[in-house]
């Protein structure tokens, strides 16, 4: 198999934070759509970030290039200064933006320090791509 360029960003997972995000993958309607050796990939290739509360992760408006996984901790999602909803471990967002192409649909703000797993969209384009690759290679 080809080397992906993307290895630098991977961070070794113990087997309760795979099952952890194995989960979120599997709970998401997104990332559901994931076989097997897609979902792997995805466990291997998540990096880590680290939030303090009140820091900001995604600011409604702004340009996305990231989706993430809340490894612990609190986060509160709001759109024009509204609380919608909040999100804790296993919950999976960031995703619209890497999905639709279009910019951040709300703001996403730690409410404690926050543990996120995280990856960049051409990482998840990477995976996809990947797999219809080898599956024309099969035909
Ligand atoms: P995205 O638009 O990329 O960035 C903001 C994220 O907030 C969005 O992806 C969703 O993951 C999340 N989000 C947006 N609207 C809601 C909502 N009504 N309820 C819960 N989460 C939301």
């Amino acid at each position: 198999p080809e080397t992906l360029e993307i290895t630098r960003t991977r961070v070794t997972k113990t087997s309760s934070e795979t099952n952890l995000i194995v989960k979120a993958i599997q709970k998401n309607d997104f990332l559901s759509r994931l076989d097997d050796e897609q979902t792997a990939m995805m466990v291997d290739l998540l990096a880590v970030f680290n939030f303090k509360p009140g820091e900001d992760v995604i600011k409604e408006g702004s340009e996305g290039d990231s989706m993430y996984i809340v490894a612990s901790g609190e986060l509160v999602v709001t759109q024009a200064g509204r609380d919608l909803r909040t999100l804790t471990t296993g919950d999976v967002f960031g995703e619209l933006a890497i999905l639709y192409n279009c910019k951040r649909t709300a703001t996403v703000k730690a409410k404690t320090k926050v543990r996120l797993w995280s990856m960049e969209r051409q990482t998840y384009r990477t995976i996809i791509t990947n797999k219809s690759k080898k599956k024309r290679e099969q035909l």
